[in-house]
């Protein structure tokens, strides 16, 4: 069974059948006003910080079919009388002759046809803009004329996201709505919670004259609720109740007469939501001026246009053609954009991710989304890493998360357990890959001078210490170089990158000893670069102790143990009954370039036996079987679910990265392939959730629902597997001295073209494979002439130069990301001025 298909030429995946398994949603606007849109209509949409100031009621929990904070009816009078049906199909059911949703670039586009009435509705928010739009437009497809009403509806969230579900006295006394008549009959409803009436509120307008308007959700449904969405009592009576609520369930909904129809004829209007800030009438002016930007078809047409040239942009600095669709389909258009969306929502909202404050921007989930947006938004990239290394602590290490609108952070969950550590063991070190990817793509090496603070919550931002990007980088692998415990290997903290493995104090993680090994890797590269020859010298013994220890205490055998318990006892031993191997455990070690040769193939040959399988790798197996309090959060769920040997698909990227280090190129791209979503598209029954974004987790082989994905959208999949995607498997990252142009691919492949913007150069690469190798650069022309190595030059002429690459078989040379050789000093020192 499919529910849509791809529609690569709009940049689309269509939705053709309302009923899809799960909420299929789509993000519009950014965090600074914004949300999103599900398949049906369902919007929540806030203003700077989901938590603190929501405007509309989406509440995930509730049955599909239940409205969820938007919808739009119409309504026909007919002879018979009044009759109520529903565009985007929820909330009346009434069955649709057509239906379609067309998930784009910033907007989804609904079109549907009932009863003679063909819709078609956008809803969007223009680039930088702080209104949401929706844009309709009705056509009479009956062959008679028709006679028509619109009812926009929006319900309305107390600002305070949790409280309106915490709290069912407070608020709603205080939820307050207004009506404001505007030119030509129009009419603008203002809703607020009294403290914040002077302060800000949420208006919602039409283009079209207004009838009539009703403000209380009581009213709107009828019979002291007992009237429904699917069937509002209201809507049978020619006229709304003009009722302006002074307290209780405020929604907005206004009567817009579209008035009768000749077959084939159309009305086009919008519906307008916005918040404004100020008091009263300032707002209200302020929320008029923000509407008449898109009074006219044209300025909403221009709109629409002006965010296609942004995503344009945005996607033209990456464009790829291969072999695979499914490749092509997701690294063009829907990883990209998702790497978007996780690098403004971090782990904030989504279905599943619910915005009520208790997550923020992770430090290390954000610190990754980074590294997936580098090359079209380097800009915004530098302020997220800005505000990142300001919630650094003096020590080196990280608070686990902030909110942005407060710039206030905390410990995470590690709060809630008082028993345990309260930092977390690799917060810190995603920093310096994400930095040094931002230096690689830009060469703005100026960065690291700049002088940021570090993180003390007792103190006024003003007296906290500061330092420079590179001192705070040396601080974050100094704190894991000292914080280390029995075996000479980190401390694990509350967790590592899992969350959700809580030892007692005093255990160690080998999933943080490797990192510490590639973020030294990275900074002995950086240094080099910069021709500080004694700070080279100075990681390089660090690496090569920290090698030494992963070596001589983690090898099991066949793989490496993952952890060891605050009794010194290894966690991830074919000793083990439960949690006998884990995933990460053999990926990191072949990308800090700790495992020797061997010992790669064999960490990865044994996670192709014991975690692989055809819907992605696991994280670990078997599961833990039962709660233990002393391992943490994993034993809270199944085996098979999540991180308790479930397939985890944030881990799945580093295992495909892994085996383009050992040259494996087959191998990757079948991982690729395993949780492509683009080629899942077929198999929704089993999957259930949008095609055209990763998710972060489906359930493993221990489970009875093998297959079934969850917690899509926001997720550190997405930024990994561009970059397995893009940077590994097609090869081609930026590095300080150009661009490498290194692909591992699978050896069927006769090549692929690409084409990257790289410091205001376009460089357009073509690579073959006559031979059908995974790797091997045979040579390299750039703009007809040869070169050698596999690394293309930084022009910065803001011109276009051709790059030919032919694979072949070419003498081992190790690997440049799998020993410390890729630590050499650069070719060319750029110091850093005093
Ligand atoms: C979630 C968290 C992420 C963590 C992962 C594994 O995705 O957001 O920080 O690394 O789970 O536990």
């Amino acid at each position: 069974m499919k529910y849509g298909h791809f529609d690569d030429s709009a940049r689309e995946y269509v939705i053709e059948n309302p009923k899809t398994p799960v909420k299929w949603i789509n993000y519009v606007g950014s965090l600074r006003f914004g949300g999103f849109v599900d398949h049906t209509g369902g919007l929540l949409l806030c203003k700077g910080d989901p938590a603190l100031n929501r405007i509309t009621k989406y509440i995930p929990q509730l049955p599909a079919s239940q409205l969820k904070g938007h919808t739009l009816y119409l309504r026909l009078r007919t002879a018979q009388g009044l009759r109520t049906i529903a565009p985007f199909f929820v909330p009346t059911l009434t069955a649709l002759d057509h239906y379609e949703c067309r998930v784009g670039l910033g907007y989804s586009r609904f079109v549907s046809e009932v009863a003679g009435v063909r819709t078609v509705i956008t809803l969007f928010v223009p680039t930088g803009s702080e209104v949401l739009i929706e844009d309709v437009c009705v056509t009479n497809v009956s062959g008679a004329e028709l006679e028509l009403d619109a009812i926009p509806l929006v319900e309305y969230t107390h600002f305070d996201a949790l409280k309106q579900f915490t709290n069912a006295d407070w608020v709603p006394q205080t939820m307050q709505s207004v009506v404001h008549d505007a030119q030509g009959g129009r009419k603008i409803l203002a809703q607020f919670a009294f403290m914040n009436r002077d302060l800000r509120q949420n208006y919602l307008t039409a283009t079209l004259p207004a009838s009539s308007f009703e403000t209380c959700r009581a009213r709107f449904l009828g019979d002291n609720e007992y009237g429904t969405y699917a069937d509002p009592l209201s809507l049978k009576q020619p006229e709304l109740g003009n009722y302006q609520a002074l307290r209780g369930d405020n929604v907005g909904a206004l009567l817009l007469p579209l008035g009768k129809l000749a077959p084939g004829q159309s009305k086009r209007f919008r519906v307008l939501l916005t918040q404004q800030e100020g008091a009263r009438t300032e707002s209200l002016a302020r929320a008029k001026a923000a509407f008449a930007a898109f009074e006219s078809d044209e300025q909403t047409d221009a709109a629409l246009a002006s965010m296609r040239r942004y995503w344009d942009d945005y996607l033209g600095k990456l464009q790829v053609k291969t072999p695979s669709a499914a490749l092509d389909s997701m690294v063009n258009v829907h990883n990209p954009r998702q790497c978007f969306m996780t690098k403004n929502w971090s782990r904030d909202l989504s279905l599943y991710q619910l915005g009520f404050g208790g997550r923020g921007i992770g430090f290390r989930d954000s610190s990754q989304d980074v590294m997936g947006v580098l090359a079209s938004m380097p800009g915004e990239a530098k302020e997220l890493l800005e505000k990142l290394l300001s919630v650094q602590k003096p020590d080196g290490s990280a608070m686990h998360q902030f909110y942005a609108s407060t710039m206030e952070a905390n410990e995470g969950d590690s709060r809630e357990h008082s028993d345990r550590p309260d930092y977390y063991g690799d917060d810190q070190l995603w920093i310096v890959l994400a930095v040094c990817a931002y230096l690689k793509e830009t060469g703005d090496l100026a960065f690291l001078k700049h002088e940021l603070p570090f993180y003390d919550k007792r103190k006024p931002l003003a007296e906290r210490e500061k330092g420079s990007v590179l001192e705070h980088l040396k601080r974050a692998v100094e704190f894991t170089r000292k914080d280390v415990g029995k075996h000479g290997l980190p401390l694990l903290g509350f967790a590592d990158w899992n969350d959700t493995v809580n030892l007692k104090r005093g255990a160690e993680s080998l999933f943080v000893a490797n990192l510490y090994g590639k973020a030294l890797l990275e900074l002995i590269e950086l240094f080099g670069q910069l021709g500080d020859e004694s700070q080279v010298q100075r990681y390089k013994r660090d690496y090569e102790q920290m090698r030494a220890r992963v070596n001589e205490h983690a090898w099991d055998g066949e793989w490496y143990v993952r952890y060891f318990d605050h009794d010194g006892s290894a966690i991830g031993t074919h000793k083990n009954a439960q949690g006998k191997i884990w995933t990460n455990g053999q990926s990191w070690p072949v990308i800090s370039g700790f495992a020797s040769s061997e010992r790669a193939h064999k960490a990865l040959e044994s996670v192709q036996r014991h975690l692989s399988t055809k819907n992605g790798i696991k994280l670990s197996a078997p599961g833990f079987d039962g709660y233990d309090p002393n391992k943490g959060g994993v034993t809270t769920y199944p085996p098979g679910a999540k991180e308790n040997g479930g397939i985890f698909l944030h881990a799945n990227p580093w295992v495909m990265i892994a085996e383009t280090l050992v040259g494996n190129g087959d191998r990757a791209f079948q991982y690729y392939m395993q949780i492509n979503p683009a080629a899942k598209n077929e198999l929704m029954d089993e999957y259930e959730l949008e095609p055209y974004v990763y998710a972060q987790n489906i359930l493993g082989d221990e489970h009875a629902q093998f297959g079934l994905g969850r917690n899509s959208w926001l997720s550190g999949t997405a930024s990994w597997c561009y970059q397995a995607a893009t940077k590994h498997i097609l090869g081609v990252r930026p590095s300080y001295a150009g661009l490498e142009v290194d692909p591992c691919i699978p050896k069927a492949w006769d090549g692929f073209e690409l084409t990257r913007v790289f410091r205001g150069s376009t460089y357009k690469i073509k690579v073959k494979n006559p031979s059908h190798v995974s790797r091997g650069v045979k040579s390299l022309l750039v703009d007809g002439k040869a070169i050698s190595g596999h690394t293309v030059p930084v022009f910065e002429d803001g011109k276009t130069h051709e790059v030919e690459l032919t694979l072949g078989n070419v003498e081992a040379t190790a690997h440049p990301h799998s020993s410390p050789a890729h630590a050499a000093p650069a070719a060319r020192p750029t110091r850093l001025e005093a």
